[in-house]
């Protein structure tokens, strides 16, 4: 192909970057790549076939093949790597040039380095994508955010590339500075969520019901064919079929139980307690992970600290029915919680955020793709400014429904001695919210009484301090 006056050019050609490099291209983009590593440039090329894209291993050979004013997506690791792209490219850039961060980003660095390219006369948008290797390949879910008028002009380019949901395109524009990476935090946040949620799941089938690997995929498999469809519930269910190529067994139970981050969970429980947003599901999915990296004091505690038989007999489809309904109740609650969070970023941040648009780019392509984002789309379409998603007609009748069912698999949990603080905090979010009435009034006098710290009064307006006795 003719090396020149390419539509976009990409840097960083790993696992993602050469993957939406090939999806540009099957969309009649011409795409340029460059990466430092030679062995990827070479990859792209066999890879891209007789396809408009081919990489480079020269960075000036790469910038000269854009064409003008030029666009360069970087699929780096967040972080240093992001900074010392922009570094290198940046001698070669002219005003009126963009660079797009297609990484999971902080969105603290993200508006950092708008305002320096702003500054430099660069265009600058940060891009969130969802959807891993195949999304990237064949229709990731994109979180766009930066300046409007830098979006339209790769706004053909990404909508071709787009995960499609009812021919819709899982992607659009955001809102200003850091929203799409900001959203895109946020979505991850949910993800650990939910992740939480059914891996404790799978602990209650597996410990308490003793259920083997055969039994638990076809349960997920028949989950995912109801209400809790989704993304995670769908791979969930194929993990518990996958056999270990080096023994007789499954490969789940080769799989050592700790579990790594890459820290968007984290920054978003960060984010949301800066802002004093309640979080609970996703602070106890973090923290779940972080419990789960200590296996060897784990191990150790095992032998001194015992609890209740883990097994229980019950009937077993009644059982599933219940955790089916437990699921999807801390599946609303967790969505509710991230959701209510950019409820608050869009305004202590000025994203100015459609949160059904939000919504309606997360239902396909992305890690947290679910049915039951229409319902949440919905919502927010019938009040844009809903407060809470649990005070949605439709999904508070949802939730109150599943009520139930989620207090007696909390109940089963404490009786078998299995974790399920995912369960928990969804449930205490719940009813804490409901709640006209919280113990906050002692936490107040608690306060008063040992620092002074005065509190408020439900009959008086005002802050008081009052000499406690001290008996
Ligand atoms: C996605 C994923 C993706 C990545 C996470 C993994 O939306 O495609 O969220 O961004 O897999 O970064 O995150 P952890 O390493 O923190 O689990």
């Amino acid at each position: 192909m003719n090396k020149s006056e390419c539509d976009i050019g990409m840097i960083g050609l790993g696992v993602m970057g050469r993957n939406l490099v090939l999806n540009f291209a099957d969309h009649g983009f011409s795409v340029a790549g460059f990466d430092k590593d030679k062995s990827k440039v070479n990859e792209l090329n066999k890879e891209a076939e007789n396809r408009k894209a081919f990489g480079e291993e020269s960075l000036e050979e790469f910038i000269k093949s854009l064409r003008k004013p030029k666009a360069i997506m970087m699929l780096v690791p967040a972080g240093a790597p992001v900074d010392s792209v922009i570094e290198d490219v940046l001698p070669y850039l002219e005003p009126g040039d963009l660079i797009i961060d297609g990484g999971n980003s902080h969105f603290t660095d993200t508006n950092k380095r708008f305002k320096e390219l702003s500054g430099e006369g660069i265009h600058f948008l940060g891009v969130g994508i969802s959807g891993g290797e195949s999304g990237a390949r064949f229709g990731p879910s994109m979180m766009p955010g930066g300046p409007k008028d830098a979006y339209e002009r790769i706004k053909p380019i990404l909508e071709a590339a787009s995960a499609k949901y009812n021919n819709e395109n899982c992607v659009t524009y955001l809102g200003p500075g850091s929203a799409g990476h900001y959203v895109k935090m946020v979505h991850n946040g949910i993800e650990y969520g939910l992740m939480q949620i059914i891996s404790e799941s799978y602990d209650l089938m597996k410990r308490s019901l003793g259920l083997n690997n055969k039994q638990i995929h076809e349960v997920y498999k028949r989950w995912n064919n109801g209400k809790l469809q989704s993304y995670l519930i769908e791979i969930t269910a194929d993990i518990f079929t996958q056999k270990d190529e080096d023994s007789d067994s499954q490969l789940i139970d080769k799989i050592l139980d700790e579990a790594k981050q890459k820290g968007t969970g984290k920054w978003t429980s960060e984010d949301a307690m800066e802002m004093q947003v309640p979080l609970p599901t996703i602070d106890a999915a973090v923290s779940m992970r972080d419990m789960s990296t200590y296996k060897s004091e784990r191990e150790q505690a095992a032998k001194l600290l015992y609890g209740p038989d883990s097994h229980i007999e019950v009937d077993f489809l009644p059982f599933i029915k219940q955790l089916e309904d437990a699921v999807y109740f801390a599946m609303i609650t967790t969505y509710a919680q991230g959701m209510a969070m950019l409820g608050t970023a869009s305004k202590e941040y000025n994203y100015n955020l459609d949160f059904k648009d939000v919504a309606k780019i997360w239902r396909g392509g992305c890690i947290i793709r679910a049915t039951l984002l229409e319902e949440i789309r919905k919502a927010y379409e019938n009040v844009p400014d809903l407060p809470n998603l649990l005070v949605d007609p439709i999904l508070s009748k949802e939730i109150l429904n599943s009520q139930d069912e989620v207090r007696a698999i909390i109940k089963t949990a404490v009786e078998c001695g299995i974790p399920v603080p995912g369960f928990m905090a969804s449930l205490a979010y719940f009813d804490s919210y409901r709640s006209e009435w919280l113990p906050a009034n002692l936490v107040q006098a608690q306060r008063d009484y040992f620092g002074s710290h005065t509190y408020e009064r439900v009959d008086e307006k005002g802050f008081f301090h009052t000499q406690w006795n001290h008996v």
